[in-house]
């Protein structure tokens, strides 16, 4: 999952400095406060009372963090703990059952589309505590008859028991990670525990289940992996016959790099982009072979976060669900409802939110526990353009634009488009806007000429724009 930009505005624009569209978004001014839960469940009310006013979408997904793991994987960037023994887990479980107790009210009458149940890894509560969680967020809160229902396990702890209480709760989705098969790896990383044996007879118990969307997680440029080893894993992951498959690329964390890198990110990256590059064009030769479908493949792109390779029968599946989506960093998540510690939330139009990524002594409306960042529907409508711009690589949906926003998107940002399409940067064609520069900096740059129009500063010249 990516990260969206958090940090303070830096002073100045230096291209060279950013690795993601996403730091542009640093840009924009967004106010930032520590806000008690009290505060931010009267923001979601406020949201609440605009859609059923008509206002507003009526688009909420609902994310529940699990910060437990049996054994911490060193690369890993999710807010999660060993678990110090069962009573651990029962306070975390009575505080997160707390907390959307106390959330549920404000969104009296709204139907949320998606939940996901995520972490660290869910599967580390016993099936009884997961009952509990699941009766608790089903009679908490709405939600509507069609959308994900989805939950993150690892092949080392979900058991027969957790899988009948997903089917008894009507769990859709479930996804678990492998990320590599190679030893030398995993045995780095802290990820030992991880068998092949497992991970076959997890595989056979969703099917034979029919959880109709199983997704297995890989992670491209860990330590000490090697592309042949990574494709070898792939091929059998494939074989093994999950709907879908999330490539995730590694996003280096400080502890990793520290531990293998000597702290030298430039390093690391290098290393991964060159992984990446050697490994794409043999991933796509495998999922021709293997009947999956790689629709982000690029031969001249290899820096996308996620990959994903997946089946005619999931995407047939995923066509049913309703639009939206479950983290704040999918696009199409208009509304996100994020609970336990380190969530983070989106309400749409109003804000973003994320709360302490630390296991406190339970739930406390009135502490000062969330990091609220302001923001507006033309920050959101920004934020939209990036990341379609990161994904799609150099085009903007008009389409799905259009149905996100009431507002035309070509309106709201008239002037800068227009002197960007002057500039030969972009072309707009029925709709669709499609940005013609394609090196990193002018990249950034053209979003940094869009957020400076939207956040009202005035416009620099386009020199800058070429090479
Ligand atoms: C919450 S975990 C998955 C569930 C379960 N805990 C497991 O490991 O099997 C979600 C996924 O995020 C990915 N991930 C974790 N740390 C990452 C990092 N530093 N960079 C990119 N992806 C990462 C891994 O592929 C992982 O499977
Ligand atoms: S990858 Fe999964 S098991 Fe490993 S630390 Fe992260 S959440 Fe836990």
């Amino acid at each position: 999952m990516t990260q969206r930009a958090e940090r303070a505005a830096p002073g100045r624009i230096d291209p060279d400095l950013y690795e993601s569209l996403d730091a542009a978004m640093l840009h924009y001014p967004a106010p930032k406060a520590r806000l008690s839960p009290r505060q931010v469940r009267a923001v979601w009310a406020g949201l609440a009372s605009d859609i059923r006013a008509g206002r507003k979408q009526e688009l909420l997904s609902v994310y529940l963090h699990v910060p437990f793991c049996a054994h911490r994987c060193k690369y890993c960037m999710y807010y999660s703990e060993e678990p110090g023994g069962p009573e651990s887990i029962e306070l975390f479980l009575r505080g997160l059952l707390d907390e959307m107790a106390f959330m549920a009210p404000a969104l009296e009458g709204i139907r949320a589309t998606h939940l996901y149940v995520g972490g660290g890894t869910p599967s580390a509560l016993s099936p009884e505590q997961l009952d509990r969680l699941l009766s608790g967020v089903f009679s908490l809160f709405e939600f509507g008859p069609a959308g994900e229902r989805g939950l993150e396990c690892h092949p080392l702890n979900m058991t027969p028991r957790h899988l009948a209480v997903i089917k008894k709760h009507g769990l859709n989705r479930v996804s678990f990670g492998v990320q590599t098969l190679n030893r030398r790896t995993l045995n780095s990383v802290n990820r030992d525990c991880q068998t092949w044996r497992d991970i076959v007879a997890l595989q056979g118990r969703l099917g034979r289940a029919g959880i109709p969307m199983v997704n297995v997680d890989l992670l491209l440029g860990l330590t000490r992996d090697t592309p042949r080893a990574f494709l070898e894993t792939a091929d059998r992951v494939m074989k093994l016959g999950p709907g879908s498959i999330s490539v995730h690329r590694l996003v280096p964390q400080p502890a990793y790099l520290r531990d293998f890198y000597r702290g030298e990110e430039a390093r690391c990256i290098d290393d991964i982009n060159r992984f990446a590059r050697a490994v794409l064009p043999g991933l796509k030769r495998l999922a021709d072979r293997r009947g999956f479908l790689f629709p982000d493949y690029d031969p001249a792109h290899y820096e996308n976060r996620v990959y994903t390779l997946i089946t005619p029968g999931y995407l047939e599946e995923y066509g049913k669900q309703p639009t939206g989506g479950y983290t704040i960093d999918n696009v199409q998540a208009y509304s996100v409802l994020g609970l336990g510690p380190s969530a983070k939330s989106n309400i749409f139009g109003c804000g973003l939110c994320q709360s302490d990524g630390a296991l406190g002594a339970g739930f406390s409306p009135d502490e000062k526990k969330l990091l609220f960042t302001r923001h507006d529907l033309k920050y959101e409508m920004l934020w939209h353009l990036v990341f379609s711009l990161d994904k799609h690589n150099n085009m903007v949906p008009g389409a799905y634009m259009r149905a996100a926003f009431a507002e035309d998107y070509l309106e709201v940002f008239k002037k800068p488009l227009r002197a960007l399409a002057k500039a030969g940067a972009v072309t707009i064609k029925d709709g669709d806007l499609y940005f013609n520069r394609w090196t990193k900096k002018e990249r950034f740059l053209i979003v940094m000429y869009l957020i400076r129009s939207a956040a009202g500063r005035g416009l620099p010249e386009l020199s800058g724009l070429s090479g």
